[in-house]
């Protein structure tokens, strides 16, 4: 699967219950038309997808993906949704390893493998997030953490799977925090996952895959986000709560 790019995607987390998530739709496609220059995907709660989707109606350029799946199929897993009760509800994709979902629960490496190769079995597109803490950044360890994220989040996936994902390269520290990387610092991260995805995949397929930045992205700072060679697109936390700030950043870096 391919994507046209700019990719811009809108992470709700815990916020828009299904009646919110349906006054947002109603504003948000009056201020954004369809474009076929760019992929455009919502990761509403869970609870909302359904009304989402329904919200949107024939308004198929807004795409829908989940926050996070356990990955079993299904059973006794109290409180969890599966790849395939997310694709039943409208998602076409789902995050993996966000950094909330890695450091306000846990989730280890081996538990965002297997996340991954469920989304993947389910035929959804997995947005595998990657990125270092502060911390981690001090020490120099930037590279040495995002390889291991990476490795770790593709390990179950056959060659022409990993050409089938996103990436989304997001440093803690710039998460929420009003902190965002600068161009050159994101461009340089993105520089090292191409490298490695072109490890994988080979580099013409390697570059075909999206590479977002998440990270304090805002209507002020998406241009110049935009104009960096390796920065395909953007993963919003923050900015994407709002119809009116959020259709100015999907509105941006047209051709
Ligand atoms: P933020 O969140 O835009 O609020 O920093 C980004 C994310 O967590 O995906």
């Amino acid at each position: 699967m391919s994507f046209a790019k700019p990719f811009f995607g809108g992470n709700w987390k815990m916020n828009h219950g299904p009646s919110a998530a349906r006054r947002f739709v109603e504003e948000f496609v009056a201020l954004y038309e369809p474009h076929d220059d760019r992929t455009v995907v919502f990761f509403p709660p869970a609870i909302s997808l359904a009304e989402f989707r329904a919200a949107a109606g024939a308004r198929d350029d807004l795409q829908a993906g989940l926050q996070d799946v356990f990955w079993e199929v299904s059973g006794a897993y109290t409180g969890s949704i599966s790849a395939g009760m997310g694709r039943d509800a409208g998602a076409g994709f789902a995050l993996a390893g966000h950094s909330e979902r890695r450091h306000v629960f846990a989730d280890s490496d081996e538990d965002i493998s297997r996340k991954v190769g469920a989304i993947v079995a389910e035929g959804l597109t997995p947005v595998l997030c990657v990125g270092e803490k502060l911390e981690e950044r001090e020490r120099g360890e930037v590279e040495s953490v995002v390889t291991r994220q990476l490795e770790a989040g593709l390990s179950r996936l056959s060659r022409e799977q990993v050409e089938g994902i996103v990436i989304a390269y997001e440093p803690v520290w710039a998460i929420g925090t009003g902190r965002t990387a600068s161009p050159e610092d994101a461009d340089r991260v993105h520089e090292v996952i191409r490298a490695l995805l072109g490890e994988q995949v080979g580099e013409t397929s390697g570059r075909a895959i999206p590479i977002l930045y998440g990270g304090s992205v805002k209507a002020g700072n998406i241009e110049e986000l935009l104009a960096a060679p390796e920065i395909d697109g953007v993963l919003v936390g923050g900015a994407s709560l709002d119809p009116s700030e959020f259709a100015l950043i999907c509105n941006a870096g047209g051709r």
